[in-house]
């Protein structure tokens, strides 16, 4: 028996059916009043944080909900905020399933919370924050990891103001609230699209350092001097400029106040899923990403997959990314607030590309997918997209250095763990 099966949140407490934030427990949930409580206290597992709390926003959507996953199995204790914009609750019963197979012979388990809330809303998110408060001390929430953004860069040039909205002015507000209440440990979804055109100037692997938000003299893999000038360098998309925008908030907060540690993780293609088959990629929206239009075709859901440009500087003339497996991505984040909490790190703002180092082209995955489900999937070979670049691919060496992780699987392992989650899940995905 967990040592969390505990009292709920008391229906009278200051969350009201007219609050505008509601609170769906799954399973379990520890509310600030009982964390000190002896039974709360769990001694096994090396990562086990009996008494902390990780808050993890936009944890529904697809690296959130994995992120959430790790964060579990890693022992940490989870608080999921989200306004389900681009996400279902029922993903919130899938994380808490696999957290209980995870954790089905120990005697304990750590804690699932879940509220539903825009993160801009300030009351709300207010409400749910001095849930977790330490009196005095502060808040027990030891780290909080941002992914709530919208995320499509053809959308984000029709709808500048809709993405700057949710994605800078919202992390304004938000982190506002946070330094208000102490809590300055953050970890923030950026992406490689900070990197504009910078990416296809530089060849195959992109540094940390090619983007940076002061100016900065490097030595670059070749043992030659660069200089990068602080600033934003030929971004195509609003997307993309509002990454960099938090980014250049970010570490103009750090530089502020140097109490914050604050961790940008610059993500190149997330795809791929739990190798459970049990957890997988759920938007509302209609996908813009490779791999969910993909499963879309496999399907039977779309005619074909769109090959957006042939004609790139590639060798197969199709688009070339840096696909990481979207679980390698998710322990990117354990390492990287393990790293926060045993001060392996300055305070201070800091920058890691989230990659494997390897570029695939879209031919290539398109033809990986199929050896893997022996079907075929037809494609269609149109334009470029306004905004996209041709070749993207890290150099993760400061990844592996600083925050000891790298990635352990294969293009084959995201092929056979989608083939596994379209066979075990593909209904419930796309009904
Ligand atoms: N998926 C990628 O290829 C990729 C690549 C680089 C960076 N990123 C970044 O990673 C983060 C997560 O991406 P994802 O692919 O999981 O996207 P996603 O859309 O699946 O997840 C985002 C989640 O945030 C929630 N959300 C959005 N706005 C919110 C708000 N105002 N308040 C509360 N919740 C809100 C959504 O409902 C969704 O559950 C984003 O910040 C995205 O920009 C994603």
């Amino acid at each position: 028996m967990s040592y969390f099966e505990a009292r709920p949140f008391s229906s009278s407490t200051d969350v009201s059916p007219s609050s505008p934030v509601s609170t769906i427990l799954s399973g379990y949930s520890t509310p600030a009043s009982e964390i000190d409580e002896p039974s709360s206290f769990i001694s096994d597992g090396p990562n086990a944080r009996r008494s902390q709390y990780v808050l993890v926003v936009g944890g529904l959507g697809y690296i959130g909900s994995h992120t959430s996953l790790e964060l579990l199995r890693a022992g940490y204790n989870v608080v999921i905020v989200d306004n389900l914009d681009n996400s279902y609750l029922s993903t919130l019963d899938r994380i808490k399933e696999l957290r209980d197979d995870h954790y089905r012979n120990t005697s304990w388990n750590p804690s699932l919370t879940f509220h539903e809330a825009d993160y801009r809303n300030e009351h709300a998110m207010s409400v749910i924050l001095k849930r977790y408060s330490a009196g005095l001390s502060g808040s027990v929430i030891e780290g909080v990891i941002h992914f709530a953004a919208h995320k499509a860069v053809s959308e984000s040039i029709q709808q500048p103001l809709r993405y700057y909205s949710n994605n800078v002015a919202g992390m304004v507000t938000f982190c506002t609230l946070l330094d208000s209440l102490n809590i300055k440990n953050l970890i923030f979804s950026s992406s490689a699209a900070v990197y504009g055109e910078v990416t296809s100037e530089v060849g195959l692997r992109i540094s940390e350092n090619h983007c940076l938000h002061e100016t900065q003299d490097w030595i670059d893999a070749a043992g030659k001097k660069q200089v990068t000038q602080g600033g934003c360098t030929a971004i195509s998309n609003p997307y993309g400029r509002s990454k960099w925008m938090c980014e250049a908030i970010l570490n103009d907060l750090a530089v502020s106040d140097p109490e914050w540690s604050i961790v940008a993780l610059r993500y190149f293609n997330p795809i791929g899923c739990d190798a459970s088959g049990k957890l997988g990629e759920y938007p509302r929206t209609e996908p813009s990403n490779l791999m969910p239009s993909l499963l879309r075709v496999m399907n039977g859901q779309m005619p074909h997959l769109k090959i957006f440009g042939t004609d790139w500087d590639t060798r197969d003339g199709t688009a070339m990314r840096d696909f990481i497996h979207v679980s390698d991505l998710a322990l990117g984040h354990v390492a990287a607030l393990k790293a926060v909490g045993e001060s392996r790190l300055e305070p201070g703002f800091h920058t890691y590309n989230l990659g494997t180092g390897d570029g695939s082209s879209v031919k290539e995955i398109v033809s990986a997918m199929q050896t893997c489900s022996g079907k075929v999937i037809e494609t269609q070979e149109v334009g470029r997209r306004a905004g996209d670049v041709g070749v993207v691919v890290a150099d993760p060496t400061r990844a592996a250095v600083e925050l000891e992780w790298k990635t352990a699987k294969s293009i084959e392992n995201c092929c056979q763990d989608l083939c596994r989650f379209l066979q075990i899940d593909a209904s419930a995905a796309y009904s």
